[in-house]
């Protein structure tokens, strides 16, 4: 088998937490929507596409190796936010929490050796890169802005409405 058998479970175990991310920012989205922000709603409801996105990258990369992914169920979400800079908060901390797994997936396909899942992974280096510095930028938004969550809707749209640019849109 091409991918090591440790790099299989450990990428596995990274399905899980890509879907997981996944609704849960769905649940971020119903959150934003439930409180008449549209932008933000939108965004995360983006974001959820994006982490699905993610999960099926690992299942096919998986399949097309020849190893077997799990199709997981996801652990229990956070529904309840206590406002908008608590919802965007925990955001940014499941994608500091996705960068070190992503991370220790380096290290275990570096160890075994595992050239063709380095090479796999070096996307996810890259997008989580993208990633915390968007919900970091999201975060410092809504910081400044005290609580005026209009600002920040506005904000979004005009800054996080594309955040792959034009090009990327065309391409996919
Ligand atoms: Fe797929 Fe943002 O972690």
């Amino acid at each position: 088998m091409i991918v090591k058998p440790r790099v299989v479970e450990a990428m596995n175990a990274q399905i899980q937490s890509e879907f997981s991310a996944s609704q849960q920012y769905i649940a971020i989205a119903v959150y934003f929507d439930a409180e008449s922000l549209p932008d933000l709603a939108a965004f995360f409801y983006r974001q959820a596409e994006e982490e699905r996105m993610h999960a099926m990258k690992f299942v096919h990369f998986l399949l097309d190796t020849g190893a077997k992914p799990l199709i997981p169920v996801t652990p229990e979400l956070k529904n309840e936010f206590g406002g908008a800079a608590e919802a965007v908060e925990f955001a940014l901390n499941q994608e500091l929490k996705v960068t070190d797994q992503i991370n220790n997936l380096v290290k275990i396909a570096r160890e075994d050796n595992d050239y063709a899942s380095l090479n796999f992974l070096q996307w996810f280096v890259d997008e989580q890169v993208e990633e915390v510095d968007t919900m970091t930028t999201l975060l410092a938004t809504i910081k400044h802005a005290g609580g005026m969550l209009l600002l920040v809707e506005d904000f979004v749209r005009r800054n996080l409405a594309n955040p792959h640019g034009e090009a990327d849109a065309e391409a996919e």
